[in-house]
């Protein structure tokens, strides 16, 4: 074990996620236009490069990977990369090995990712009505979806649900989709929509539904405690009396939690983001193509760390758009 990373505001970095391609077999109209033009394969990271950065993390004290997109099932081979990761899981350095999906390829994967040792997915789905789920996602289909959450149950693999809350899109499924995870026993996320991407001004703005609006309309029909609970990611927890469930809010507008962030993000092209919502990043593809020695990516990585910034500027209020990022969200994978 090296020096753990440190960032200049005395924050331990142990959480990367990673993005293993930025292709996608959904378009989620928040996330990406339809026609989106991806990066040419030649360019992404091998499966052995993107193990060498990894492991080259997990040396420098990451406890914590989560393996994101575009969509990371649809990269040709990853469960041989889940498969090599499981060693740092067996050997203790990691404490959790995990993906955010949107769940379409999940019903043939789960039970080997659950034999890699992963123990809880996140799966995307911000609706259960299969028309808007189809509207939303462009190219998605909803019963796929729900197999591959049935498998993932299936294989022993806990579930949460993540919901980017939709402003006249999915707030009357507030307490379907609530009732919902109930019942099938997952957790359940609500995210406020980010300004990733080229989406107009207007229609962000039109679609952002504020989770303290949220929140407040859940407490009329259940009784809320805040938890201390931590995954160790951005939400925070509460839960319902009434069902006993555990519900996350992920609030980067109306409650910025950038002061505990733990996360840097690596794309499939071997750059480093320090924060989601700046557009600093530093090229870690150099050093470690320069040398079979992982000295110089040591060095590198740890030069970006001292760049970390204190936060993101996304700001709606005032009814414009601020701190947009013109990157997509399945550039750095969420
Ligand atoms: P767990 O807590 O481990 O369940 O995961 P997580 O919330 O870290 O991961 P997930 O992939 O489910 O992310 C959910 C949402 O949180 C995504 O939309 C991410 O973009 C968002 N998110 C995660 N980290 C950050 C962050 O540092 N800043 C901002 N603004 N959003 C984040
Ligand atoms: N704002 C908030 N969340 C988003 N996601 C994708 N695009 C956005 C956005 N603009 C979510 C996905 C997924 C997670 C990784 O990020 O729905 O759950
Ligand atoms: Fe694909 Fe996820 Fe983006 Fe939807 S949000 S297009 S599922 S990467």
């Amino acid at each position: 074990m090296t020096a753990p990373l440190i960032d200049p505001f005395a924050r331990a970095i142990t959480y990367l996620r990673v993005s293993v391609t930025d292709r996608c077999d959904f378009r989620c109209v928040y996330c990406m236009s339809e026609h989106m033009q991806f990066l040419p394969k030649a360019d992404l990271l091998t499966l052995e490069e993107l193990d060498r950065l990894c492991s080259a993390f997990v040396e420098m004290g990451v406890e914590k990977l989560r393996i994101t997109g575009g969509e990371p099932l649809v990269r040709r081979g990853i469960m041989t990369f889940f498969r090599a990761m499981s060693r740092h899981l067996a050997s203790g350095a990691l404490k959790e090995l995990t993906l955010t999906t949107n769940g379409s390829q999940l019903a043939k994967h789960a039970a080997e990712l659950a034999d890699c040792g992963v123990r809880r997915v996140n799966v995307s789905l911000d609706t259960l009505d299969a028309a808007k789920f189809a509207e939303i996602t462009r190219w998605g289909r909803l019963p796929q979806v729900l197999d591959g959450i049935a498998a993932a149950r299936a294989a022993g693999l806990k579930v949460k649900i993540n919901v980017v809350a939709l402003k006249g899109v999915n707030e009357d499924e507030l307490f379907s989709l609530t009732r919902w995870c109930a019942d099938e026993g997952h957790d359940l996320t609500f995210i406020e929509v980010m300004p990733m991407g080229d989406l107009g001004e207007e229609d962000r703005l039109d679609q952002y539904w504020p989770l303290s609006d949220l929140r407040a309309r859940l407490a009329e029909r259940y009784t809320l405690t805040d938890l201390t609970d931590r995954t160790g990611g951005p939400a925070r927890y509460v839960r319902l009396a009434e069902t006993g469930q555990r519900i996350g809010f992920i609030t980067p507008l109306t409650h910025n939690f950038c002061e505990s962030c733990n996360r840097v993000r690596l794309t499939c092209t071997g750059e480093l983001y320090m924060c989601l919502g700046q557009e600093d990043r530093a090229d870690l593809r150099a050093p470690l193509r320069a040398s079979p020695d992982d000295a110089p990516l040591r060095s590198a990585i740890r030069a970006a760390i001292t760049r970390k910034p204190k936060g993101h500027d996304f700001d709606y209020s005032r009814q414009t758009v601020r701190g947009q990022m013109s990157r997509h969200m399945s550039h750095t994978g969420g």
